[in-house]
């Protein structure tokens, strides 16, 4: 008969194993050191890069680590940005007295708050420098066109998403950056609503043109803190998280580019 502690130790097991299949290895978790490289190697999670690289490709002088950085700056900029939603209310009678108060009454705010700008403008400079990499490597050639398709969406969601926080404290500096920045939007051709437009269509573009759609009105107002807020929390993070897996699964399917 066995010992029990056998038996809860076999159960314990057959868990982990069936856990280990349904997540990381489809055959079941490997018995030798040959098979665990080849599950390692074979995993997406387990291992982003392709499994073939060229030494020169592997130094980190190759690609600065800046896609890296870009990663792990979205993934602090989440956990951050999740813990400030607590603290704050999106209309105008509250967020400039929450985003202050956070910073002298929460425990850890102020830390929270910069931990978040930071990162938010280390986001911005990788994903440039990233991109000026990939470019002077000549890494956006086939077969990675698409993912440099894929990069240049990320770039636009990274830089909406620095302007869409921008106004989020309700300051001075927020309040006039946005009014600057949607007028700009709003000088576009055709769709801005105050642009050069098409004969007819005025009567249209004064209920959808794209400044109408960004502020809700003509004018940065309670409704446009609150599309910010609904763009800056929800839409774009969750779009920037779906288009990064298509990203980083495009890496490994079409090989590093250094040479290969
Ligand atoms: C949120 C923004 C982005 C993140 C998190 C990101 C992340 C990454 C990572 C981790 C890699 C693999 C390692 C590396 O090359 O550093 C990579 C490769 C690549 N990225 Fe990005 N990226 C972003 C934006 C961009 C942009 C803006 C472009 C170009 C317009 C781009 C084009 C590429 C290409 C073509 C590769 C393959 C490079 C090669 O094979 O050498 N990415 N990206």
């Amino acid at each position: 008969m066995s010992a029990p502690g056998n038996k809860t130790g076999r159960r314990a097991r057959r868990v982990l194993d069936r856990l280990a299949r349904l997540f990381l290895f489809r055959d079941g978790i490997p018995a030798s050191d040959a098979g665990r490289a080849a599950a390692v190697r074979s995993n997406f999670l387990l291992h982003l890069h392709p499994s073939r690289v060229t030494r020169r490709a592997a130094h980190p002088s190759y690609t600065w680590c800046m896609g890296g950085l870009a990663t792990l700056a979205f993934l602090i900029l989440t956990v951050t940005g999740v813990l400030l939603m607590f603290y704050y209310r999106p209309s105008p009678e509250f967020a400039y007295l929450d985003t202050a108060g956070m910073s002298e009454g929460v425990p850890f705010g102020r830390f929270l708050r910069n931990l978040h700008r930071w990162s938010a403008h280390a986001m911005v400079i990788f994903v440039w420098l990233h991109m000026l990499r990939v470019f002077l490597t000549g890494a956006y050639k086939p077969p990675r066109r698409f993912n440099w398709v894929v990069g240049v969406c990320l770039l636009v969601l990274t830089m909406l998403l620095s302007f869409t926080g921008y106004l989020l404290p309700w300051d001075q500096l927020s309040f006039w950056a946005v009014t600057v920045g949607s007028k700009m939007a709003a000088a576009a051709p055709v769709v801005g609503g105050e642009g050069p437009a098409i004969p007819g269509t005025e009567d249209v573009l004064q209920r959808f043109s794209l400044k109408v759609l960004l502020l809700g009105g003509s004018d940065v107002g309670p409704a446009a803190l609150l599309r910010f807020y609904v763009l800056h929390c929800i839409v774009l993070p969750l779009a920037c998280a779906v288009l990064m897996a298509v990203h980083f699964w495009r890496v490994r399917k079409d090989g590093f580019s250094g040479g290969l």
